[in-house]
């Protein structure tokens, strides 16, 4: 069955949305497999956004992600990562929908509540980089 990683992100972590997020995703139906909260290090970050590496965002975002504690979410259930990708909504909060988690709860760019993988060979590396499953 399909998984995908969902991170909740430090900015959502401190204004106490971690429940609001969960509850969306459990409602919609899918399933939560494993569930944690940490402070990632600075190596797993570096890792989980390699891909980003050199944008001129790269250094703020890799500061931010470490920069609280996240809860981080393994999800599974048919076509989750597009499932899941619609209810976070687009990056850019201008364009982010109203009814989409980072539609309702962000202005922000860079500080935008979640991270949700993009495509099954990022869910793979980005659930073997944070859980042993
Ligand atoms: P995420 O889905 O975690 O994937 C990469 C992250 O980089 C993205 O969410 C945002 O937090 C951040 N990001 C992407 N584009 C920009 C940008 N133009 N300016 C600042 N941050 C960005």
């Amino acid at each position: 069955m399909e998984k995908t990683l969902l991170i909740i992100k430090p900015d959502a972590v401190e204004r106490k949305l971690i429940g609001s997020i969960i509850q969306r995703i459990e409602k919609k139906g899918l399933v939560i497999k494993a569930l944690k909260m940490e402070k990632i290090t600075l190596e797993k970050a570096e890792k989980h956004y390699k891909i980003h590496k050199g944008k001129d965002f790269y250094n703020d975002l890799i500061e931010f992600i470490i920069s609280g504690p996240v809860v981080l979410v393994v999800i599974e259930g048919e076509n989750c990562i597009q499932i899941v990708r619609h209810m976070a909504g687009s990056t850019s909060p201008i364009e982010a929908a109203p009814g989409t988690i980072r539609g309702d709860y962000s202005i922000d760019t860079l500080k935008n509540i979640v991270h949700t993988s993009d495509s099954i060979e990022s869910s793979t590396r980005e659930i073997n980089n944070f859980f042993n499953m």
